[in-house]
């Protein structure tokens, strides 16, 4: 079966659908370009929500399914023996691993007992006075100016510098591995990764050699001496956590921050509300975290099934969409509505045995930033004469948010 081409030209082009998916199962939807997420990300999954069923398959982007009902998502999630992590195909295996992400239970335990060891709160709690520091300098140092595009002013440098010094990278490349990061989300199909990843392995390699011969107080040279079951990771495995950091700590804060503060931005009742009250932030930060969700991650059929009725092949992507699942109506009441009473937990950090290691510091990153916005910029607002710009990918991605204020 083939699709009528609905599209403008520059979505990728439509694969042909096999034989196996049903006609009712199939929704010509470009998760990177397509023209639905080009206003707004989130609206655009909303509308897609409208058309599509909880597991649907795309033709486009080489052709594979995208989970975005809740409960659809936070099954498939747990269900790691179908739905695999590791690669299941050749140009997937062809990627470096990353480690704990590309590996499936029982493999993947040892490997995230090291990095969750690394981000327990306690651990994370301890950092709360440099984030602090770091945030209200930056805030102070835009403060006078009145506007600000809050991407490169805040968003980035605050959990980037924060998360390169913990990781133990050279801070000279910063705005360097910004563009390898966005390079790395920005793309779906493993030919257009595979790039990037290996720079960044490249440029990790001398500082595990360095590491070997003499540590450093960073987690890289932690990670060297971490326990693995009874033994030391190998110079392989040690580039396998590194890659992984490398796209997790570089992106992620970034942006589910400059979303969060474009929504303040558009909503002055809640920045009121929050300032009046700023016991409240922990739960706004909740409620943003939910309503502008980011992460997109998928997995790979592992073997061929019927799953929920639908008819699955080994070998076939499953994307697994959390800003949608977080906004379905089915599990949400209202799911557009900032709700400060919400109970029902979100999946912004995804949900069994892959669930995001740094929630902890993300949160705390987050809570910092808006309680030292909200105390030391007067009310801002989007600046009416500067376009913001958002971009769909695998981690949804603000790249600028002019903002204003008095
Ligand atoms: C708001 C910021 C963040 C969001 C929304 C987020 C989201 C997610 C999601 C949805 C997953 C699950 C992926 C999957 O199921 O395949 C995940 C996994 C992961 N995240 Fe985060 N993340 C954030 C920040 C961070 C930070 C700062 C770190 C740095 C330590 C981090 C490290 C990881 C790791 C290591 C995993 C893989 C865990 C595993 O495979 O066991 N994340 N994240």
């Amino acid at each position: 079966m083939t699709l009528e081409p609905q599209m403008s030209v520059d979505v990728s082009p439509a694969e042909t659908i096999p034989d196996h998916v049903p006609p009712e199962l199939v929704v010509d939807f470009d998760f990177m370009r397509d023209p639905r997420l080009r206003e707004d990300v989130h609206d655009g999954l909303r509308k897609l929500q409208a058309e599509a069923p909880p597991l649907f398959y795309t033709p486009r982007n080489g052709g594979h399914w995208i989970a975005i009902g809740r409960e659809m998502l936070f099954n498939v999630s747990r269900d790691y023996e179908v739905f695999s992590n590791a690669p299941q195909t050749e140009d997937r295996a062809k990627l470096p691993r990353r480690i704990p992400i590309t590996y499936d239970p029982p493999e993947h335990g040892a490997y995230r007992h090291v990095l969750m060891h690394a981000f327990a709160p306690k651990v994370v709690a301890a950092m709360e006075q440099k984030i602090r520091a770091l945030a209200i300098q930056l805030i102070e140092d835009m403060a006078p100016d009145g506007h600000c595009d809050f991407v490169p002013a805040v968003a980035e440098p605050l959990p980037v510098k924060i998360f390169m010094e913990i990781l133990g990278l050279p801070m000279e490349r910063f705005a360097e591995f910004r563009v390898w990061v966005q390079q790395a989300t920005g793309s779906y199909a493993p030919s257009e990764r595979i790039g990037v990843l290996e720079n960044v392995m490249e440029m990790t390699a001398p500082l595990v050699r360095a590491r070997q011969e003499t540590r450093q107080d960073d987690l890289m040279s932690r990670i060297i001496d971490a326990d693995l079951d009874g033994r030391k990771p190998t110079f392989e495995e040690v580039q396998a956590f590194n890659l992984m950091l490398f796209i997790a700590g570089l992106d992620t804060v970034v942006n589910a921050m400059s979303f969060g503060v474009r929504h303040l931005a558009r909503d002055p009742e809640l920045q009121a509300r929050l300032r009046a009250e700023p016991a409240l932030i922990p739960k706004a930060m909740e409620e943003l975290l939910r309503r502008y969700s980011i992460a997109n991650p998928s997995r790979q059929v592992s073997r061929d099934t019927v799953y929920e009725g639908v008819e699955l092949k080994k070998g076939e992507l499953v994307m697994l969409a959390t800003p949608a699942a977080n906004l379905d109506p089915a599990a949400f009441d209202e799911p557009e509505r900032i709700d400060l009473d919400r109970t029902e937990p979100h999946l912004a950090f995804g949900v069994g045995p892959h669930r995001c290691v740094g929630s902890h510091l993300a949160r705390l990153e987050l809570r910092i930033l808006y309680e030292e916005m909200l105390a030391r910029l007067p009310p801002f607002r989007a600046d009416p004469d500067r376009r913001e710009r958002v971009r769909p990918a695998v981690v949804f991605a603000v790249e600028s948010l002019p903002l204003t204020w008095a």
